[in-house]
């Protein structure tokens, strides 16, 4: 289990740090910062991260099958982050689709998968967490959601120390097993954190809303909605998942 983590105070992105250097990585390899400056979630949005004392991450992989083994990738990381907290005994951690982690209403980490790649060619994708560990009150200002942290779910004594190299090593590890099987290995496990599993939601489709229950993900990481239209599937991409 090796491979290169570059350790910064501060940095824009830890996304785009590695971005900027994809040429030179090996899969494995990671960026860990104290603090970013353009901290971002998808969609262009901002994740907030101006505080040391949380956890900024990403890694480095590359798909020899190129972007179209990709499918899916940012649901099994969601799955490998809870289960490297539930390594440290961190319980209570549950998965909103596609790719947030979730202590009851409160969002605890994002994910950010981004990648570089032409068709036909393997693919860089560079797979970022984002999870707050001991935010702090200056935090309840700048964050527009219900929000929590490590702390609050477990007392002050997470080390981040413990945290990143437990978090590394499900990644790394996870990460060669999504390699070889995509994201058929990880569908059970996804489940069982599924926090919307079988629960009426709404899903936003632009100014469209859907209503209807959960029905868990398919093999592609598309979520399954039961309603009046029967069970269809929505990609990531295009939908945002509400609860009623
Ligand atoms: P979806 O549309 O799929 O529901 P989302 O609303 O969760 O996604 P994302 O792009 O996944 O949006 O996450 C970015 C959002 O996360 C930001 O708009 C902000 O509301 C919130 N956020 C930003 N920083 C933090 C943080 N440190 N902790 C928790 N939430 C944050
Ligand atoms: C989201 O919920 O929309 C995803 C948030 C992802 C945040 C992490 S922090 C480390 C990495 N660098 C970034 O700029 N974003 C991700």
């Amino acid at each position: 289990d090796t491979g290169r983590v570059f350790l910064l105070d501060d940095v824009s992105s830890t996304n785009t740090y590695l971005l900027d250097r994809v040429g030179q990585l090996n899969s494995g390899d990671c960026c860990l910062a104290e603090r970013q400056t353009q901290g971002r979630g998808r969609r262009g949005r901002q994740w907030v991260s101006p505080y040391a004392g949380s956890l900024y991450l990403s890694m480095y992989w590359r798909l020899e099958h190129g972007v179209a083994q990709s499918a899916g990738m940012s649901l099994a990381v969601g799955v490998l982050l809870v289960e490297a907290l539930e390594s440290l005994g961190i319980v209570g951690v549950g998965l909103k689709w596609p790719n947030d982690l979730y202590v009851g209403q409160n969002k605890l980490a994002g994910i950010l998968v981004e990648m570089r790649g032409q068709f036909g060619e393997p693919a860089d994708m560079v797979l970022g967490c984002g999870m707050n560990v001991s935010l702090g009150a200056q935090a309840a200002a700048d964050i527009d959601r219900a929000w929590t942290d490590l702390a609050s779910l477990c007392g002050d004594d997470v080390d981040r120390n413990q945290l990143a190299s437990a978090v590394i090593a499900h990644l790394r590890a996870g990460l060669r097993q999504f390699e070889e099987e995509g994201l058929q290995g990880f569908l059970s496990r996804w489940q069982k954190y599924d926090l919307f599993w079988n629960r009426d939601v709404n899903i936003h489709l632009g100014e469209r809303v859907i209503s209807g229950r959960a029905a868990g993900i398919d093999e592609q990481g598309a979520l399954l909605l039961e309603s009046s239209e029967g069970l269809k599937s929505y990609n990531s991409g295009e939908v945002s998942l509400r609860p009623v």
